[in-house]
């Protein structure tokens, strides 16, 4: 797209690019990873409790009005000359799952901060509000649905179902609510209901008119061609399947092996099975991991009693993705049976995939190319939440390579000149979707 005569009126952003790989150095501290290099921030646990302290005092130094929703979405706010109008909107998440990395998602919390200031700087005045976000729990890990904080400002999350949802940091221990109001959030609400209402954003395009995700790629295809930033088209839409077989366990030694019905077995035969219905797709695109399995009564000597299962299968094409599923699902109620175990099931999501919006397409492709910045237009393999941020305001997610393409691993990493470029071009791709 041609560079447009709004966008040359905004100064050149100049970003310092030792700024916020130190900050994510700070951030990556908070943490309760066994492993030194690792990060584990697992949502409202007090290492994720420092962090949103830690974001906020970041926000504020940036001159930011801050607030916080009933769910501990965290949103920051740059006022623009037209404050009524429909703000820009830029965000991503600080939660981690177990050991993983220092830049998956907190590079989109600190990065437009940075950005912002970056354009204090150079002069800039918005005349769109632009507005950073935190999301509460993009990472599925503790209530095993992803994106719950984004989920909810789309009207896309049921409350019933979250509730029904359990948490598997501590065991027995309650909904998401009631780990929200422990962690000083959803004081305001009647229950689970009122609470994900509160956090809507309202009719599609009302509360921001733009949204834009910087992120690391999490995959290779920059690194190897050498290019700075990732112009995002389409984000991959993941399914969740939590499932379990459960069998009637017994002694080691002294049940013979013919008069056994071991869960773990089923659950085995099923992982294989996994691999196999992915793969069958014959497509790069469709892909299933088996990310949890959790054996019990889990004694050397006892036979599995239990096999609870975490699935996700993920693909561009939503229909393929689903064919996945049920083929899954169906496998799994046959195994149960020849196998003499119960099986039930329950998807957690099966969430659509979705199309970045031209607008916000162009916006960063201007941005590369007024930078400089070798660029090209990619798919997202992970999600993130700019899935459900679609649903609220046209959408799109700029990436910036990262090593290898690791990503939920402790060897994550981006280089403070990739992380320097992707942000600047962030701040210019805002600063023009402001004044649009
Ligand atoms: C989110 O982190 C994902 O798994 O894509
Ligand atoms: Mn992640
Ligand atoms: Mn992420
Ligand atoms: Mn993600």
């Amino acid at each position: 797209p041609p560079v447009t005569p709004s966008q040359l009126k905004i100064p050149t952003p100049v970003v310092d690019p030792a700024t916020v790989p130190a900050q994510l150095v700070d951030l990556a501290k908070l943490s309760d990873s066994e492993l030194s290099a690792g990060v584990t921030r697992l949502i409202f646990t007090d290492s994720d409790m420092a962090g949103r302290a830690y974001v906020r005092s970041l926000m504020e130094r940036a001159g930011l009005v801050v607030r916080e929703d009933a769910m501990g979405n965290i949103f920051g706010r740059w006022v623009g000359s037209q404050p009524d109008l429909p703000a820009v909107g830029s965000g991503s998440h600080i939660d981690a799952i177990p050991n993983s990395g220092a830049y998956d998602g907190t590079l989109g919390v600190l990065g437009p901060i940075e950005a912002i200031r970056a354009l204090r700087r150079a002069g800039f005045k918005p005349k769109r509000s632009i507005e950073v976000l935190m999301f509460t729990s993009e990472e599925p890990t503790r209530f095993g649905i992803s994106c719950v904080g984004s989920r909810a400002m789309a009207g896309k999350l049921d409350p019933k179902h979250l509730d029904s949802l359990a948490d598997i940091l501590v065991p027995d221990g309650g909904t998401f609510r009631q780990a929200a109001l422990k962690a000083g959030y959803a004081n305001t609400t009647a229950d689970t209901e009122d609470m994900v209402k509160q956090c809507s954003l309202g009719e599609y395009g009302t509360y921001y008119d733009s949204f834009l995700e910087l992120h690391i790629e999490q995959g290779p295809d920059l690194e190897d061609e050498e290019l700075s930033i990732g112009i995002v088209t389409a984000i991959a839409a993941p399914a969740a399947i939590r499932c379990a077989f459960t069998g009637d366990g017994g002694h080691a030694g002294g049940q013979v092996m013919s008069r056994r019905n071991d869960a773990l077995l089923a659950a085995a035969t099923l992982t294989i099975a996994v691999e196999k219905l992915a793969l069958d797709t014959g497509s790069n695109d469709t892909v299933a991991t088996v990310g949890v399995l959790r054996v019990g009564p889990g004694a050397i000597n006892s036979v599995p009693r239990t096999a609870e299962m975490e699935i996700d299968v993920r693909d561009v094409v939503g229909a393929r993705r689903d064919e996945v599923v049920s083929k899954i699902i169906s496998y799994g109620e046959q195994i149960a049976e020849s196998r003499n175990v119960r099986w039930s099931h329950d998807i957690v999501n099966s969430d659509p995939p979705e199309t970045c919006a031209p607008k916000v397409v162009s916006a960063v492709e201007a941005a590369a190319k007024r930078l400089n910045l070798g660029h090209k237009r990619m798919v997202s393999r992970a999600y993130h939440d700019s899935l459900f941020m679609a649903e609220v305001a046209p959408t799109g997610m700029l990436f910036i390579p990262c090593h290898e393409g690791y990503s939920h691993r402790p060897d994550e990493f981006a280089s403070a000149e990739d992380i320097k470029n992707g942000i600047e071009a962030l701040a210019l791709a805002l600063a023009s979707l402001s004044l649009a």
